[in-house]
């Protein structure tokens, strides 16, 4: 009796450990996040353009992203060394001669410098407009609030920099407080209303691609006023693009060998990403290869060092793909496929800019001429959709050779029209 007492009240004891140790657990288990994460140290006003005071709070993703100010590692085709464009490749000289990118042209690096490089570049001049500031600055945000961003950019570049100290910062891509991610860009927020998209709706991996379309796409200066525009009211192909051009006349300069009306494109990362290329088809996000997971310890974090993904491929691509040293490997060989195709190109401009230029005289026939420099227009405005998007075809192989190959066929027979348009003068000239 006594033996079975004791049992009884040993089981006793132990099931009342096992509900407390139970309740214990289910009670911390239940807690909020908040309670288990780091409590939020400062409070962050919205806007707030210094990045090291949201530093404060997020402190890892404060020391990654100030990793982007010192890179400067190349790759074959990308990475943040400072280095010039044209020097590498002398005919750029040629194709944009008589605009700014034939004067100064560098390969672009990290976040942390945009601000430093945006005003060192020979191509400012008295004319440039504060738009040029839009994708280079936390301040930006908190700017187009109060100013708009119609009176932001038709401020002159000298003056609005005044009011401009940060470089590009935890502003231009999160809402303070819920650190949500946020279209920051009035111009990117216009385009996609036309489109009848509302970012608002977007799902969260959807945020972590349109996060950089706040800056990675082809824009325009619209009007007098320079007004931010990209130029997406027929869609974000290069056709919709080139259309959407022709149909406004816009032109950035005109080529003064050739005469044609120009169009400079702008780093189209997003559109070349989002044509259907195989990752976006995928479910893949910008910043699954640019911002991939980081632990430190039990933290894991989004790495805000934003780089070339093939300096770090084992996060960038590891989390995906099984064997990164095959991916890596097919990097390079699609990038050398784009490069030698973009190269083709270039020899093909380079040939219509001449024959155009031999061919602009008097006794030319002047149709045919303004035919030739119409296919030179659309021939070099869809090479340099390639060329100015920074990953050497990566993005979307498919699309940047069927791009190249629209462009060379475009170009030759620009060219061919050239020659006409003097052969068929002298023809009728000989048969007189
Ligand atoms: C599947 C992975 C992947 C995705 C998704 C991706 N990229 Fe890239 N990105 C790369 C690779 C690889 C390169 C080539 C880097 C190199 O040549 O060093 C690159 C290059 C770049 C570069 C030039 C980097 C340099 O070092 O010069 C920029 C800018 C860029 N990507 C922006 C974007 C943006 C914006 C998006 C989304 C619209 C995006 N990327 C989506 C893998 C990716
Ligand atoms: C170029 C855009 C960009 C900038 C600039 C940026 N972030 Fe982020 N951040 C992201 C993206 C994309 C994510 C991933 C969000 C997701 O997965 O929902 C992210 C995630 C985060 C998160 C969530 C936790 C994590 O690591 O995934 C925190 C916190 C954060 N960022 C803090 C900051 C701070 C602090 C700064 C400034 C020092 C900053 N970010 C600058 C794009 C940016
Ligand atoms: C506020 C504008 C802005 C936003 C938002 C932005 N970028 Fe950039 N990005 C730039 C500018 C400007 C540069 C070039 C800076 C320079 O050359 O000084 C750049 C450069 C880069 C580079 C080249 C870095 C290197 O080391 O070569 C990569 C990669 C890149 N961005 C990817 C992204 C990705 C991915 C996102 C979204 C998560 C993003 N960016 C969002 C403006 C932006
Ligand atoms: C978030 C996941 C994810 C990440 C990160 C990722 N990939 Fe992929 N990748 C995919 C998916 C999904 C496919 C589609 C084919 C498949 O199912 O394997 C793919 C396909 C590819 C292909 C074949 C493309 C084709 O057109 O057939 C290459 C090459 C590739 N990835 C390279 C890379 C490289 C290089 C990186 C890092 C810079 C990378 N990927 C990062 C998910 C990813």
């Amino acid at each position: 009796m006594k033996n079975n007492a004791l049992i009884i009240i040993l089981c006793g004891i132990i099931l009342l450990l096992a509900a407390a140790l139970a309740g214990t657990l289910l009670y911390l288990k239940n807690q909020p996040p908040v309670a288990r994460g780091v409590l939020p140290i400062v409070e962050i006003k919205p806007l707030e353009s210094d990045s090291a005071r949201w530093g404060i709070n997020f402190a890892q993703e404060y020391s990654t992203f100030l990793l982007t100010k010192s890179n400067n590692t190349p790759t074959t085709y990308g990475g943040a060394l400072p280095s010039s464009k044209l020097e590498k490749d002398a005919r750029l000289v040629k194709l944009f001669s008589g605009y700014g990118f034939s004067i100064d042209y560098n390969e672009e690096r990290g976040h942390g410098n945009a601000l430093t490089d945006v005003r060192a570049t020979k191509r400012l001049n008295e004319k440039t407009p504060g738009t040029c500031y839009s994708c280079k600055s936390s301040d930006n945000p908190k700017l187009w609030t109060e100013m708009g961003m119609a009176e932001y950019d038709k401020t002159p570049f000298k003056t609005l920099g005044k009011r401009i100290t940060e470089s590009i910062g935890c502003a231009n891509c999160h809402e303070a407080g819920t650190m949500n991610l946020v279209v920051t860009n009035p111009a990117l927020e216009e385009a996609l209303k036309k489109q009848d998209k509302d970012w608002r709706k977007f799902t969260r991996q959807e945020m972590r691609t349109v996060v950089c379309a706040n800056c990675h796409d082809e824009y325009y200066f619209a009007g007098e006023g320079k007004y931010l525009t990209l130029p997406w009211e027929k869609g974000t192909r290069i056709e919709n693009i080139a259309d959407y051009y022709d149909e406004i006349a816009f032109s950035d300069w005109q080529h003064p060998d050739s005469k044609t009306q120009m169009i400079k494109m702008q780093h189209p990362e997003y559109e070349l990403y989002s044509a259907d290329s195989t990752h976006y088809k995928a479910g893949v996000a910008c910043a699954d290869c640019h911002m991939p997971y980081t632990r430190n310890g039990a933290a894991k974090f989004s790495s805000h060092d934003i780089q070339s993904p093939l300096l770090a491929p084992e996060v960038s691509c590891g989390s995906c793909h099984t064997d990164v040293s095959y991916v890596t490997a097919r990097v390079k060989i699609i990038q050398d496929i784009v490069w030698e195709t973009q190269s083709n190109t270039e020899d093909a401009l380079v040939a219509a800019i001449e024959a155009i230029a031999a061919a602009d005289n008097e006794q030319s026939d002047q149709t045919l001429l303004e035919e030739a420099r119409q296919l030179h227009r659309q021939a070099q405005l869809r090479w340099d959709f390639i060329a100015a998007e920074n990953s050497m075809g990566f993005h979307n192989p498919q699309e940047a050779l069927r791009i190249l190959a629209a462009a060379t066929n475009l170009a030759r027979q620009a060219e061919l029209k050239a020659v006409k348009a003097s052969v068929s003068q002298e023809l009728s000239i000989n048969h007189q």
